[in-house]
């Protein structure tokens, strides 16, 4: 392993929670590119090795499949980085959002529980900063047509918002009792590949199995912002560059899509003939929120750079998506 050496000179180490999943292999080939060590803690429940594609024999990774609810996992991680300054990378959690709606101990587990175990051994880790993966889904209802703002009261109204909330507070009583730096991010909905879950993921699988009929949770009309991983991991950096430490919205800023409308683009770039069915209800499932746009004033008064809105960044991840999976597309936009 080659030595990473943080601003102060000491050596670093990357410590990335749910290291193989959708976002997190993202996270571990940005970190790999910049010659970073990394360990990534991960159970494979949604998440797979695959993930990190070429990335994945480099002698800067340091798998451990395991499950970051157990202390066990901790000793193995506390073992093996000895006396590197560890950059906390928390992004384990709970992703099927059906099962997270018929009941909570998904959420409470992979969600909750692995921030408490974090909680429980930071005091024993040499941890220099945390990087928090929240969600806008701690904000619940109020002011999603016009933009959750980081300063709103958040009543969270599905187990995951409420277990990503609570993580977010036990997160900032212990950083702040041990002064350890605090990157709370609360993403927008994230596209492209390689993707493990989300609107156009099952869009795309329901498309393989059956090209008849697209069948859409909720009436259609739910509309969220989404942004694009790369362009998460360039915003994330930069603010962990900077040390502009705290809570974030992390999205395009911009007034969102419709579910309607990627449902629509899904079909005309893989199967134009097929027809859409909606539900009559407003929401997707238990404890979705049918309007979630997020503020980015804050984000956007310190990023020296634009980011794509909500539609580019489902495009392109619609031919991500497809190709992820094998598929030919077809695409009529110039
Ligand atoms: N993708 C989005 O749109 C989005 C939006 C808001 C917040 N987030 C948050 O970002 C983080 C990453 O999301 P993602 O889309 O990459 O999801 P993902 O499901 O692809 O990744 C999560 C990873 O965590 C792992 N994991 C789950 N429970 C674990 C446990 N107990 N121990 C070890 N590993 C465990 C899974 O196997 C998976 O690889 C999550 O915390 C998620 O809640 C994602």
């Amino acid at each position: 392993m080659s030595n990473t050496l943080d601003e102060s000179g000491n050596s670093r180490v990357n410590v990335v929670l749910g290291g193989l999943g959708f976002i997190g292999s993202n996270v571990i080939k940005h970190l790999v590119k910049a010659k970073e060590k990394c360990i990534i803690v991960d159970n494979e429940v949604l998440g797979h090795d695959s993930n990190l594609g070429n990335v994945l024999g480099s002698p800067l990774l340091n798998v451990m499949k395991l499950d970051a609810t157990n202390q066990l996992t901790w000793t193995k991680i506390r073992e093996s980085c000895k006396d590197a300054n560890l950059r906390i990378w928390h992004l384990a959690a709970n992703s099927d959002i059906s099962l997270g709606a018929q009941t909570l101990l998904p959420d409470v587990k992979n969600t909750l529980e692995t921030t408490v175990m974090l909680v429980e051994n930071m005091v024993n880790l040499p941890i220099s900063e945390v990087v928090f993966a929240s969600s806008s889904a701690v904000y619940g209802v109020k002011n999603g047509e016009v933009g959750f703002k980081e300063t709103q009261h958040c009543f969270p109204i599905s187990y995951y918002g409420v277990s990503k909330l609570t993580s977010e507070q036990l997160l900032e009583i212990a950083c702040e009792r041990l002064k350890i730096p605090l990157w709370n991010f609360r993403f927008a909905n994230i596209v492209g590949t390689p993707s493990t879950h989300g609107v156009i993921f099952d869009f795309v699988t329901n498309l393989i199995s059956s090209s008849d009929k697209l069948m859409v949770r909720g009436n259609g009309n739910q509309c969220k912002t989404y942004l694009h991983v790369d362009d998460l991991i360039r915003l994330m950096d930069y603010l962990l560059q900077e040390k502009f430490t705290g809570t974030w919205n992390i999205g395009p800023g911009d007034r969102g899509i419709t579910v309607s409308e990627i449902a629509s683009m899904t079909i005309s770039h893989l199967s134009p003939l097929t027809s859409i069915q909606y539900e009559v209800s407003e929401e997707g499932w238990p404890g979705d929120v049918p309007l979630a746009r997020l503020n980015c004033t804050k984000m956007n008064a310190v990023i020296p750079f634009m980011v794509k809105g909500s539609k580019d960044a489902v495009h392109q991840a619609i031919h991500e998506v497809s190709s992820q999976f094998g598929l030919k597309f077809i695409c009529n936009s110039v």
